[in-house]
């Protein structure tokens, strides 16, 4: 059967028409390219020849809403403009009207706890690899709902698999659109039946998740995390060992980054995976090996209560958006 030409009008009505169970997660989106806010998730589109779609040309943040208050805000924001320099990529709005994007996005989702995604693109202009091609850069935020993990994850712990996907190089550092190697990593752990990758250089030495950092305790109370030369400097690790602070003389004996082997990790007392929509978690058991007795430890129960208080009573770092 031929492929029919379709009129405008048919498109209307089948987006009318069009629902999908995923849609009931997607509440408010901003496109700069449609000038606004939808709600309507069957709108929620990007278009195909802004080179964000067909190259992964642009770059992004994610960042959660939990009772109007987004955690870290500042941050975030900062790391984009970053990852946006990195690319030579001009962010289209100046940072109040991006604040006052993402609290409009997000009050037009209705949901005060909520994960926000925002993206800078090239934009839209054809279908080559020169950038040049796109003569306006474009933002989208889309808020959608936040599923936390089940708290089984929390209390048991999470199983971690070394991906046999190549690390970054150092365009690790910056948060692009191009996030295939990360997909890959994602999809080899959820087909090995683990919960979270960790990528290896080529030297052996421990580098991050899919969307995550890692770190490890060592049994002599050492908080050690990887070297931020090829992964992406954590919003969540930063403020990790930041918190950690407070632990030295106690909990733990000194924070550092260094280089750290699989054998290291296997060693370790306890192993952590961290990031924006998990705070921290705790690894038992790496590439079938239990780490630690095979339970959460102290250090993964006293960082993930200093992220809760930090989140609710650290004023500095929250961002009123109600
Ligand atoms: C590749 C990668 N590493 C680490 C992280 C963790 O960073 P954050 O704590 O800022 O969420 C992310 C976050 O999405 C990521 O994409």
């Amino acid at each position: 059967m031929p492929s029919k030409i379709l009129t405008f009008d048919r498109i209307v009505d089948r987006l009318i028409s069009l629902a999908r169970p995923w849609f009931s997660n997607y509440l408010a989106m901003y496109s700069s390219w449609y000038g606004g806010i939808v709600v309507d998730p069957a709108l929620m589109m990007v278009p195909l020849d802004d080179h964000l779609v067909h190259r992964g040309d642009g770059v992004f943040e994610a960042f959660l809403c939990r009772d109007w208050n987004i955690y870290m805000l500042d941050r975030h924001l900062a790391r984009l403009d970053l990852s946006a320099s990195a690319l030579g990529l001009d962010i289209p709005e100046d940072r109040a009207r991006l604040l006052e994007i993402i609290r409009d996005t997000i009050r037009a989702g209705n949901s005060g706890t909520c994960l926000v995604r925002l993206f800078a693109s090239r934009g839209p202009g054809g279908f080559s690899a020169n950038p040049y091609e796109s003569a306006e850069t474009q933002l989208y935020v889309i808020a959608t709902a936040f599923q936390p993990l089940p708290p089984e994850k929390y209390e048991k712990g999470v199983r971690l698999a070394t991906s046999t996907i190549p690390a970054k190089t150092d365009f690790a550092t910056i948060k692009s659109c191009n996030y295939l190697l990360n997909v890959l990593m994602k999809k080899e752990a959820r087909d090995a039946g683990a919960d979270y990758p960790v990528s290896v250089d080529e030297n052996g030495f421990l580098a991050e998740g899919a969307t995550e950092n890692i770190g490890i305790v060592t049994r002599d109370g050492r908080f050690l995390i990887p070297r931020f030369r090829r992964i992406l400097r954590g919003i969540t690790v930063t403020r990790a060992v930041e918190l950690a602070e407070t632990l030295l003389g106690r909990e733990i004996t000194g924070i550092a980054e260094a280089d750290i082997t699989r054998e290291q990790a296997f060693e370790a007392a306890e192993m952590l995976v961290m990031g924006t929509s998990i705070h921290v978690l705790p690894v038992v058991e790496y590439d079938g090996k239990k780490i630690g007795n095979g339970r959460p430890g102290p250090v993964f129960r006293r960082l993930l209560d200093l992220f809760s208080r930090d989140e609710t009573k650290n004023t500095e770092v929250l961002t009123a958006v109600a």
